[in-house]
Parts: structure tokens; C-alpha cells; sequence
């Protein structure tokens, strides 16, 4: 009979402690109170920003230029094409659509879009531009999608652009989801 007891707690007590894991792990993802906010032509950075919103839990919101891009417009060999004008002129911002985010109620934001020309898209700069005022005390992780280019062009171009704000070492997806974590704890 005592051993009975024994074993008992012993059951209760491994059950308690299996629960408070799975607790600690849901209370790290409400933590973070994060979005991610992302630019995609194509739908890569779509994908991209649901490997991520699988690792942190984040709610997705698409960056929707007022004027979309259409194909001529993403055509990076004609030199008068969007793209390129936007490349070219780096003051040059698309105007966006109106995104629904109460900052004050988030630390964390993703900012994922495609590399054009090595680095991030003219829309991008019009959102942090934007918005500039309201992510000064939030922390930043940029991540991209690309043919070949690494993040870290985009990187300088995003520190250097926004001194201010508080924007991490960013991460070229798709990754492996470990990756992603260790990415994000850093
Ligand atoms: C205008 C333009 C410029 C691009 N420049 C680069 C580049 O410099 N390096 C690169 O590796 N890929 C470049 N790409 C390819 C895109 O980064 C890549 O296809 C990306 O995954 C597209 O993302 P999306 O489907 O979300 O639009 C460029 C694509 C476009 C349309």
C-alpha cells in the first residue's frame, strides 16, 4: 500500500512539472508580443513570413504598396523601370497602404521583404520612414528572400539608413526552424 502512495506521487509530480513546462513555453510566445510585417512581389517572402510566424507565434501583416508593382515595373534590366528608378533615386518612396498595428502593444517586430538590387526594397524604407517614431523602443529583425544575395548588404544599408532604431542582425530565409529560434534569442 505505501508503495502504491509512492508511486503515486511520484505520478503527480512528474505530470505537474511536464505541465509547467508546457506553461513556460506558451508564456515565452505571449511574451514576446511581436507582428511581422512584410513586403512580397512574388509570394517568397510570404512563405518566409509563415516559417516565421510558425516559430514565434506573431501575427502576419502584408505591406500592400498603393500602387502595386506590376512586371514591367520589377523589370531590373530596363533602366527606366520602377524598380530601377527606385534603386537608382534612394530618396524615392512608394507610398503604402495604411497597416493595422497598435505599437503599444508590441516589443518585437519582423520585417521580412525580397533583396532587390542587394538590398531592401524602396517600400520598406517608406514603412520605417512612416513609422519611424513608433518602433524607436521596439527591437527589429529584418529577414529576406533572395536569388543568391546574402542578408548582410541589406543589413549595412538598413543600419546605416535607420541609426536609431534598434535593428538586429537580420537572417536570409527559407531556414530550418532551429535556425530561426536561435536567430531570434539572440
Ligand atoms: C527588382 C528585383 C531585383 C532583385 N535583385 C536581386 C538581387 O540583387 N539579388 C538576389 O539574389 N535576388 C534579387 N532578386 C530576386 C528576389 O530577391 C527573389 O526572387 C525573392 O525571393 C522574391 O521575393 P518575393 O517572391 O517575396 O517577391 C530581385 C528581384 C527583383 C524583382
Amino acid at each position: 500500500m505505501h508503495i502504491l502512495k509512492y508511486i503515486t506521487a511520484i505520478a503527480v509530480i512528474i505530470t505537474m512539472s511536464c505541465s509547467s513546462t508546457v506553461q513556460a513555453q506558451t508564456k515565452t510566445d505571449n511574451n514576446m508580443k511581436s507582428v511581422i510585417v512584410y513586403f512580397t512581389h512574388s509570394g517568397n517572402t510570404e512563405l518566409a513570413a509563415k516559417q516565421v510566424a510558425e516559430a514565434t507565434g506573431a501575427r502576419m501583416i502584408k505591406l500592400l504598396p498603393e500602387q502595386p508593382y506590376s512586371s514591367e515595373d520589377v523589370n531590373w534590366t530596363n533602366k527606366q523601370s520602377r524598380c530601377t528608378q527606385e534603386h537608382l533615386n534612394r530618396s524615392l518612396r512608394p507610398a503604402i497602404k495604411s497597416i493595422d498595428i497598435d505599437f503599444a502593444k508590441i516589443d518585437t517586430l519582423f520585417v521580412g521583404f525580397p533583396i532587390w538590387w542587394h538590398e531592401e526594397p524602396a517600400v520598406i524604407r517608406t514603412f520605417l520612414d512612416k513609422y519611424g517614431e513608433q518602433l524607436k523602443d521596439k527591437v527589429i529583425f529584418p529577414f529576406c528572400t533572395s536569388y543568391e544575395s546574402p542578408m548582410s548588404e541589406a543589413d549595412a544599408t538598413l543600419k546605416k539608413g535607420y541609426p536609431s532604431l534598434k535593428i538586429k542582425k537580420g537572417l536570409r530565409l527559407p531556414a530550418k526552424s532551429e535556425e530561426i529560434k536561435k536567430w531570434i534569442s539572440k
